[in-house]
């Protein structure tokens, strides 16, 4: 499998991490994940139990995170003051236990200190996670279940665990995280969380507009704008929910994924989402046409005739401007208001266009960007115009970053 890269995150950058490694088959993994950390800027001091240096030589972690590893709590030779069980503690931001052994986690909720490892849990002054990995009985097991609610209700972050296939080959809940989405977890436990508790509805990419079963009309947005939206409100505490069309990017991590095909499907996904919604954000190219009457089977191509085909377009339905009638009908009726809000992508002339977006559709906002700049590129510049301030330019930055730059601003009136 190709190791997955992420964006730089925020606050990652210079986060000193202790990393605890426990004796489960997942702590190849945590080799990975201490790679990941690295390149987010992280400072990572690892710290493994007895168990888990059965099944992972320290060594890895070492040469990984160019720091010896910490295993023994009765350190020999003479290093700092003899008090490895504290200090190490008293140097990290965070403390991140991956994988965490049921029997790990058994005494962080009871309070045992038998190895460094726990010592450094139960004396640490930073939060803590935990990433879970076991087989599916042990996860289960009502011991276990206790133990995790325990650790919950004293405010430590519990990571995962997936479900799916397990080493020893049964299949269920308990499965360790992936190394990259427990940064994403690290990430969105250190930062604010100015939308937390919004339900975020997104549309993004392009749609697919049939001819036939093979062909089809589209466009050439890319999604990575709507995807990094999405990825940036998780990040900041909201429920995202995608309704995406064709793209080749994985789902953002956290987000509920509708995948559709044309606009007629999109608007359909829109509208079974929206009542919940306290936030909508049309980032989705919705073809304005679609096809009639797409052939059922796969057109031929007619040898000697003149070039053509013969296809009858039609108008699909316009989400922004329903979405945008829909909310002020629902401002009127009740007490829950949804922030509407699109994008503009424009070849030239975007202020006036925007502008003229932003009555049109009835938006609270629009975001204009350069069609030739924006699409399938890494970097946006984003404008952000309103019927109430000065239009707000935001420097040339990563996706991800214009996303938490541009949902900081909105969380302030969602
Ligand atoms: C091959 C093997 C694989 C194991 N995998 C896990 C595991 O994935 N999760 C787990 O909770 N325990 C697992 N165990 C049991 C732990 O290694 C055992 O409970 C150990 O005492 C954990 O120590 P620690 O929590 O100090 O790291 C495994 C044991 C063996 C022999």
């Amino acid at each position: 499998m190709r190791p997955v890269e992420l964006p730089q995150l925020p606050g990652l950058n210079q986060l000193r991490v202790v990393l605890g490694v426990c004796g489960g088959i997942a702590a190849y993994k945590s080799a990975e994940l201490v790679r990941l950390l690295i390149k987010q800027g992280c400072d990572v001091q690892v710290v493994m139990t007895e168990s888990a240096t059965r099944f992972i030589a320290p060594l890895t972690f070492q040469a990984l995170s160019g720091k010896p590893v910490h295993v023994s709590q009765w350190p020999a030779g003479n290093n700092d003051r003899g008090m490895p069980h504290i200090d190490i503690s008293r140097q990290a931001d965070f403390l991140l236990v991956a994988p965490c052994t049921a029997n790990s986690l058994a005494k962080y909720a009871h309070g045992f200190a038998d190895n460094l490892l726990d010592n450094l849990v139960l004396a640490r002054n930073c939060p803590l996670a935990v990433a879970p990995a076991m087989n599916v009985e042990m996860w289960n097991n009502p011991a276990t279940q206790r133990n995790i609610a325990c650790l919950q209700s004293d405010g430590i972050h519990v990571f995962g665990p997936a479900a799916g296939e397990q080493a020893c080959g049964e299949v269920g809940s308990g499965r360790m995280l992936e190394p990259f989405e427990i940064v994403l977890e690290l990430a969105r436990a250190i930062n604010p969380k100015p939308l937390a508790g919004k339900n975020l509805l997104l549309t993004a990419g392009p749609t697919f507009e049939a001819i036939d079963p093979v062909r089809g009309i589209t466009n050439r947005s890319s999604g990575k704008m709507g995807y990094a939206l999405a990825q940036a409100a998780w990040l900041m505490g909201a429920h995202v929910t995608l309704v995406s069309g064709p793209t080749a990017l994985p789902a953002p991590y956290g987000a509920r994924l509708h995948p559709v095909q044309s606009a007629k499907q999109m608007h359909a996904a829109v509208f079974t989402h929206l009542e919940q919604a306290d936030l909508f954000i049309g980032v989705a190219a919705v073809a304005d046409y679609g096809i009639k009457n797409p052939s059922a089977s796969k057109q031929k191509k007619q040898e000697g005739q003149p070039a053509g085909l013969d296809m009858e377009f039609e108008l699909n339905p316009d989400i922004l401007a329903e979405v945008g009638q829909w909310a002020q009908q629902r401002a009127q009726q009740r007490n829950k208001p949804l922030l509407v809000v699109g994008f503009a992508a424009e070849t030239e002339n975007l202020d006036q266009y925007a502008s003229h977006k932003l009555d049109k559709k009835k938006a609270h906002f629009i975001i204009g960007n350069l069609a030739q700049d924006a699409l399938g590129a890494d970097i946006s510049e984003l404008t952000l115009y309103s019927h109430t301030e000065a239009p707000i330019r935001l420097e040339k930055m990563s996706k991800l970053q214009s996303a938490q730059a541009l949902l900081v601003h909105l969380a302030q009136h969602a």
